[in-house]
């Protein structure tokens, strides 16, 4: 099936669009109706969902077409508040499948839960003595899930470090688990606690903290494209683009905006899915860190064809069962038009939607500038907010773009002689 183009789809009435995901993605009609509503949640369920609930808030839900991974096309759910992020992510993705799409790897679901033992009289010994455990100290935390056991998951390794600190030596245990396609938070910290009695009895100290990592670094993805040079505006394009990277890999105060973007690209789906940001985020831009200085998320070369190469590395805790995603209905139903099954799928779509937003956004600053390409979408939002609708929205988008005002008190004058 030949992916819709997002020129043809974003340019649909909002119900054209649902039809057409009614149909390739074969929604049901109360599918169609749990994402198209603003109260999809009920209440009495997000009472449950965290606490003191007085309501729901309500975002658009927008999605990314002709996003191709690993030969497999997608339509991918963004959930913002920013303009431009949706066109970006499917312009980036169109720009990639001149070349084949992206092709993406996940390194496997492994996540760290800590142990922090103090007042240990014989580190070096005590951690021998924890290493030569291995095999009982999986045994008790993998009883704490019997049904991560089933799915294939469980401890895999334990690790021990022997740390300074400003209160004296640490012995900091790690188990490494495979969480499968779980964000495993809950059952990362139950057998953190599980196994602490242990740990104590055989090196002599007190369990302190107890608590998962979220420094994902063994749940990596990554994303790779060929951006073919005419495509994205000629030799020249390419050039600065890369340039654009050197700076970005220079200066961290580059580096980290470079990254909010590729992060544009990313927490929409996170939302979208029912995934927790800040994990996604806290682990994303420690990583950009790990040389010593915050780097960019993605890089980008010149082939000898002379075309450009993107390629994104971050780590990606995603999950595509249980937490948020069990409660949610809009969440299965995003699920489901995304059509991915595993949490390394979706990390591989995600790590893509972040390379493709990079791009546009890269190539945006390097040609025209930000300001020239968020204009349209700027003035649209301006134009809603007045209250515009149908034809006087269109011509008032266009008038505010063509004389380069966008501002709310010249809306509202366009509208008011318009009416
Ligand atoms: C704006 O939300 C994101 C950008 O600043 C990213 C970038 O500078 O690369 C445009």
């Amino acid at each position: 099936m030949e992916p819709i183009r997002f020129e043809t789809f974003s340019k649909m009435e909002q119900e054209e669009r649902l039809s057409i995901l009614r149909r390739e993605c074969l929604l049901t009609e109360e599918e169609c109706g749990i994402i198209e509503s603003a109260d999809s949640l009920a209440i009495n369920k997000a009472d449950k969902m965290i606490e003191s609930v007085v309501g729901r808030f309500a975002l658009p839900l927008g999605i990314a077409t002709g996003v191709c991974v690993n030969g497999k096309h997608y339509y991918v759910p963004m959930v913002t508040e920013e303009p431009s992020l949706v066109s970006a992510c499917s312009r980036g993705a169109e720009y990639a499948n001149v070349m084949g799409g992206f092709s993406a790897s996940y390194s496997g679901s492994l996540m760290i839960s800590q142990i922090e033992l103090t007042g240990v009289a014989q580190p070096e010994k005590a951690k021998e003595l924890i290493v030569a455990e291995k095999k009982k100290i999986a045994e008790i935390c993998n009883q704490k899930d019997p049904i991560l056991l089933q799915a294939g998951g469980g401890v895999r390794d334990v690790e021990v470090r022997v740390m300074h600190s400003a209160i004296g030596i640490l012995l900091v245990v790690h188990l490494i688990v495979d969480v499968k396609d779980v964000i495993g938070a809950n059952l990362l910290n139950g057998m953190a606690e599980e196994v602490s009695p242990f740990l104590e009895s055989i090196s002599g100290g007190r369990a302190s903290m107890r608590i998962l990592s979220n420094l994902a670094d063994r749940r990596i993805v990554t994303a790779t494209a060929v951006f073919e040079k005419e495509t994205i505006g000629g030799a020249e394009v390419v050039e600065r683009i890369v340039e654009a990277y050197a700076f970005a890999n220079a200066d961290p105060y580059r580096a980290t905006t470079n990254n909010k973007g590729i992060m544009n690209g990313i927490v929409p789906v996170a939302i979208a899915t029912g995934n927790d940001t800040r994990a996604i985020e806290a682990a994303a831009h420690v990583y950009a860190c790990r040389s010593g200085q915050c780097r960019p998320l993605a890089k980008y070369e010149k082939t000898s064809s002379g075309d450009l190469k993107g390629m994104i590395e971050m780590p990606m805790p995603v999950a595509t069962v249980g937490g948020t995603i069990k409660l949610h209905p809009a969440v299965r139903v995003n699920q489901k038009i995304m059509g991915i099954t595993s949490a390394g799928e979706l990390a591989q779509v995600m790590a893509s939607m972040g390379l493709s937003l990079n791009l546009i956004a890269t190539r945006s600053l390097v040609t025209g500038g930000i300001q020239r390409a968020h204009m349209l979408n700027h003035a649209r939002s301006v134009a809603a907010s007045v209250g515009a609708e149908g034809e006087a929205f269109e011509r008032i988008v266009s008038q505010m773009v063509r004389e380069n005002n966008i501002h709310t008190e010249y809306a509202e004058k366009l509208l008011k002689q318009m009416l």
